[in-house]
C-alpha cells in the first residue's frame, strides 16, 4: 500500500521535496518569528499537473496543504499548524514568466514568480507593473495576490486585485480552474478568478495569473519633505494631486519615531536633513524626471504652510537612498523588539479625525505605550503600531495588547475603516475578523470556503 508521503514524492521527483530539518526550518516560522509549525514535507512541484495531483493526493487522505510563496506574509498564513501532518506546498519552483503582451499592457507569470522578476520582465518590454513593496525581492505574485498586497502605488494603481486580469487555480478537489483570460472586459457569469485574490490559500492554489501592465511612467521625481503633523500630510496630498495632476506614484508617511528606528538599527542610514521634523513625506511622482515640475508644486504647497522642508533626490543613487529609508522600517521595527501592529486603513476624509482621535485614544488606554507609525497613507492605509513597556510579561502584554488593539480598531471601525488594510487575516486576526466582519459578511464567507473547500484541507486556521 503505497503511503501518502511516497505517493507525493514520486509525484514531484527527487528534487521536488524536503524533509531535512535544515532546509525546512525557514518555512516553518515567519518573517518575525511569532508563529512557528511543523510539517510532514515541503513539496515544491514544477508545474500546475503537479500541484493538481498533489491536492487530489492529499484530497483523498484529507491532508492539509499549506501553500507558500516568498514566506514573507505579515500573518503567519504560510506557517504550517504544529501538528507535524500538514504539507507546505511551495510555489517558489514554478517561476517563470510566460510572456509580456505589450501591445494589450499584460503578462503572464507562473505563481512562483518573484515579484521584482516580473516587474523586471514588464520593464524589458517597456511596460510597467506597479505593485511595488519592500519584500518584492523575495514574495511571489502566487502570495501577492493571495494576500491582495497593497504597497507603495496603490494610490495611483490599486492593490493586486486591481491588476489580477486572469488566475489559474488548483481547487480542493485536484480541478484545475484555467481563468488566465487577459481581457479589460469579460463579463460572463461570476468574476471566480476575484474570489481566489486575498483568500490566503484558503480557497484554492493559484498557479499562475495575467496581470495588468501599465505604460512605463518614465523617470520618477523624488522628494522626502519635513511636516509639522500627520494631519497636515493630507492636506498636502490633496494639494499636490491637483498641481501634480494626479501624477503621484507614492505618498509615505513616516513619524520622526520611527525614521529614528531607522537610524537607530540599520546601517548608514541617515536623514538628509540637518534637523528633525516630527512627521516626514516621501513622494515619488511621475514628472518625467522634470523636478523643476515637482520644485514648483512644492514650493506653492510650502507657502501654504502644508510643508517646512523638501529635499529633492537629484539623482537615481539619491532617490534610491531615500527609498532604502522607507523600505528599512520593517526591519528596523522588528530589531527593535514587539510591536503591536495595526494594518488600518480609513476613508482619505477620516484620515485626520482617525490621527487625531487615534493619539487621543491611545493616550486613554495606555499613557506609556509609544506610537509607531508610518504608511501608505497616500490610500488611507497606515501601520498605526504601537509598542507597550517592555518590562510587562507574556500575558500581560497579551491582555494589554488586545485591550490597546481593540480600542484602536474600534476607532477605525466608528470612522468606516479596516482592521486589515493589506496584509491579510492569515492566524493573527481571525479573531478580529470575526469581531469586525461578523454577521452576514463571515457567514457568507464561511458557505464559500465550505463550497469550494469541503474537507477544510486548504489552509485550515487561516482567515475564518
Ligand atoms: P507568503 O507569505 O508565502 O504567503 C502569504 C499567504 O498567501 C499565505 O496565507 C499563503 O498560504 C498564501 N499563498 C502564498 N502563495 C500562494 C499561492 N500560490 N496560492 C494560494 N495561496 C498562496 N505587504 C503589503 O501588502 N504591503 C507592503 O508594503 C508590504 N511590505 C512588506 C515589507 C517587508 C519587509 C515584509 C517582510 C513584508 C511586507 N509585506 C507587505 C507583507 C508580504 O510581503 C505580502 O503579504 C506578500 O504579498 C506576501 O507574499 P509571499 O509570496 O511572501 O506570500
Ligand atoms: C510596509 O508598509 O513597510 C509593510 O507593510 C511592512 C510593515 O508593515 O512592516
Ligand atoms: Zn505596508
Amino acid at each position: 500500500m503505497t503511503t501518502l508521503l511516497e505517493r507525493l514524492k514520486a509525484i514531484v521527483g527527487p528534487g521536488g521535496w524536503s524533509t531535512d530539518s535544515a532546509d525546512l526550518e525557514p518555512h516553518l516560522t515567519e518573517w518575525r518569528g511569532i508563529y512557528r509549525g511543523r510539517t510532514l514535507v515541503r513539496l515544491m512541484p514544477r508545474s500546475t499537473d503537479e500541484v493538481s495531483a498533489i491536492v487530489t493526493a492529499c484530497a483523498e487522505e484529507g491532508v492539509a496543504i499549506v501553500p507558500q510563496g516568498g514566506n514573507t506574509g505579515m500573518c503567519g498564513g504560510a506557517v504550517p499548524d504544529t501538528s507535524g501532518r500538514q504539507v507546505v506546498l511551495s510555489l517558489g519552483r514554478m517561476n517563470r514568466v510566460r510572456n509580456v503582451d505589450a501591445l494589450n499592457f499584460s503578462m503572464e507569470v507562473d505563481a512562483g514568480c518573484i515579484l521584482a522578476h516580473a516587474q523586471d520582465a514588464a520593464k524589458q518590454a517597456g511596460r510597467y507593473l506597479p505593485l511595488s513593496i519592500g519584500a518584492e525581492g523575495t514574495c511571489q505574485i502566487g502570495g501577492n495576490i493571495a494576500t491582495n498586497a497593497g504597497g507603495m502605488n496603490v494610490g495611483r494603481y490599486g492593490t493586486a486585485r486591481a491588476l489580477v486580469l486572469g488566475l489559474e487555480v488548483v481547487l480542493a478537489d485536484g480541478t484545475v480552474l484555467n481563468s488566465l483570460r487577459s481581457l479589460r472586459k469579460d463579463t460572463a457569469g461570476y468574476d471566480l478568478k476575484q474570489l481566489f485574490v486575498g483568500s490566503e490559500g484558503t480557497l484554492g492554489i493559484i498557479t499562475a495569473a495575467s496581470l495588468r501592465l501599465f505604460p512605463d511612467p518614465g523617470a520618477l521625481s523624488t522628494a522626502l519633505l519635513g511636516i509639522e503633523s500627520a494631519g497636515k500630510a493630507v492636506d498636502l496630498l490633496g494639494n499636490l494631486k491637483v498641481a501634480l495632476d494626479d501624477r503621484i506614484e507614492s505618498f509615505e508617511l513616516v513619524s520622526q519615531r520611527v525614521f529614528g528606528l531607522v537610524t537607530r538599527f540599520i546601517a548608514d542610514a541617515s536623514l538628509p536633513f540637518q534637523i528633525e521634523y516630527p512627521w516626514y513625506v516621501l513622494i515619488d511622482t511621475a514628472t518625467g524626471g522634470d523636478e523643476q515640475v515637482l520644485e514648483n508644486a512644492l514650493a506653492a504647497a510650502a507657502a501654504s504652510g502644508l510643508l517646512v522642508d523638501a529635499v529633492i533626490a537629484k539623482n537615481d543613487r539619491e532617490a534610491a537612498e531615500l527609498w532604502r529609508l522607507r523600505h528599512s522600517i520593517s526591519e528596523a521595527e522588528r530589531q527593535d523588539g514587539k510591536a503591536l501592529k495595526h494594518d488600518i486603513s480609513v476613508p482619505l476624509s477620516r484620515m485626520q479625525e482617525f490621527l487625531a482621535r487615534g493619539d487621543e485614544r491611545l493616550a486613554e488606554l495606555r499613557a506609556d505605550a509609544k506610537l509607531v507609525a508610518f504608511g501608505h497613507v497616500g490610500d488611507g492605509n497606515l501601520h498605526y503600531n504601537v509598542v507597550l513597556p517592555r518590562d510587562l510579561s507574556d500575558p500581560e502584554w497579551a491582555a494589554e495588547g488586545e485591550r490597546v488593539s481593540r480600542g484602536i480598531y474600534d476607532l477605525v471601525q466608528e470612522l468606516g475603516g479596516s482592521f486589515s488594510a493589506e496584509h491579510g487575516v492569515g492566524q493573527a486576526k481571525r479573531s478580529w475578523l470575526r469581531e469586525y466582519r461578523g454577521g452576514p459578511e463571515l457567514e457568507l464567507m464561511q458557505q464559500l470556503k465550505k463550497t469550494l473547500d469541503p474537507s477544510n484541507i486548504l489552509n485550515p486556521g487561516k482567515v475564518i
